[in-house]
């Protein structure tokens, strides 16, 4: 099966590099939140151009930290996207609040800034971008409502590692970005692991805290945190691959282009571009009204193709209870039709080929 996305050859490809990382880790004696964290931090912080960077233990950790950090009290509202990740719903409900939904832009998937405006109250306190795929938002869309109403913008950065929008890396643009190193992501560790980034000195403090059950330098709890924490396997690997992050993503920009020449002549639509964003191809999402067809094809002859994501939130049974407020249609019709193909720096060309020598063999 030629997989849909693969840490294992991530692994191999830097192998030496990272099986001497761990070794370095092993013998220093420190586990968890040592100086490989504090490298790596600064490391990402300068990455991303954000000042601060803060390691938490996975990214649906550094959501529900970075909404924690923003006091939002009872009652109050975050609108998101339903097309998206569970975690990122999860997050802001293990914040205490509620999540409120609203649709996407048809072309690149990602939160409509026009559905955002209709949708704030007076209980709305943020605003989570979701940079899908890895493309970015239209943050000047986001960001203009959340200066109108005074909202802050917490950035879903989970699946764009390395991203920009207008020359400004995700994560450094709204309030506070958070990231994901789950194995799978574009900049993935080899277990969970997570980020936050800001440049406001009193939220990075803040979080610093939160991470830890609240506690200031001295170990005393200010305020009640959680336990959340990266740790020094994690960030030893990670520096490893960060160095090559810029090329990886290019690696994946050079199959998505592949992919699109080839499958220009079938009737299927390929990813859109923004032109304010650069796409890392986290993932690449085609879109055909014949998906189930072509999935079941593509099973069928080795493709582990795969949808992000076939239910979306509040068409889940954890979520069904919230409120469906706002329109949805273009999230759900999106759902249906969405298919992503196997992508990832070391895809070896021969794959690349049988991925679509398999499409080509589909009666559209
Ligand atoms: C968009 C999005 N947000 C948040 C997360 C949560 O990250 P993690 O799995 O590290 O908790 C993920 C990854 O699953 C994701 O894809």
């Amino acid at each position: 099966m030629i997989l849909c996305s693969n840490p294992k050859a991530q692994y191999l490809a830097r192998q030496q590099q990272i099986d001497a990382a761990i070794h370095r880790v092993l013998e220093s004696g420190h586990y968890i939140l040592g100086p490989e964290v504090e490298q790596f931090e600064s490391e990402f912080a300068a990455y991303t151009g954000a000042d601060y960077a803060v390691g938490v233990g996975s990214g649906t950790d550094a959501l529900h930290i970075a909404l924690m950090a923003l006091d939002l009290g009872p009652g109050s509202e975050v609108i998101t996207v339903s097309h998206t990740a569970v975690a990122t719903v999860a997050a802001i409900e293990m914040a205490g609040a509620t999540p409120v939904f609203v649709d996407i832009d048809p072309k690149s998937y990602t939160i409509d800034p026009q559905a955002i405006e209709k949708a704030i109250t007076p209980r709305t306190k943020v605003i989570i971008p979701v940079h899908i795929y890895g493309q970015a938002a239209d943050m000047d869309g986001v960001l203009d409502i959340a200066r109108r109403f005074g909202l802050k913008v917490v950035e879903d950065c989970a699946q764009a590692a390395g991203t920009n929008y207008k020359n400004r890396s995700v994560g450094s643009i709204g309030d506070l970005g958070c990231f994901s190193f789950f194995p799978t992501k574009n900049l993935g560790g080899l277990g969970d692991g997570g980020m936050i980034t800001t440049s406001d000195k009193a939220l990075a403090e803040r979080v610093v805290g939160l991470r830890q059950y609240g506690w200031s330098g001295s170990r005393l709890s200010r305020e009640p945190g959680v336990n959340s924490r990266l740790d020094e396997l994690q960030a030893a690997i990670l520096a490893v691959k960060l160095k090559s992050l810029d090329a990886d993503n290019q690696h994946r920009r050079n199959v998505a282009a592949n992919y699109d020449k080839a499958l220009a002549q079938f009737p299927i639509n390929t990813p859109y571009r923004s032109e304010d964003s650069d796409h890392i191809f986290h993932l690449y999402v085609v879109r055909s009204d014949k998906r189930d067809a072509l999935l079941r094809h593509l099973h069928d002859n080795g493709v582990g193709a795969a949808v992000h994501y076939a239910v979306p939130v509040h068409m889940q049974p954890a979520y069904k209870s919230l409120a469906r407020i706002h329109s949805l249609v273009v999230t759900e019709k999106a759902a249906g039709e969405i298919l992503s193909l196997p992508i990832y720096p070391e895809l070896a060309k021969d794959d690349l080929q049988a991925v679509i020598g398999a499409i080509s063999s589909f009666k559209f």
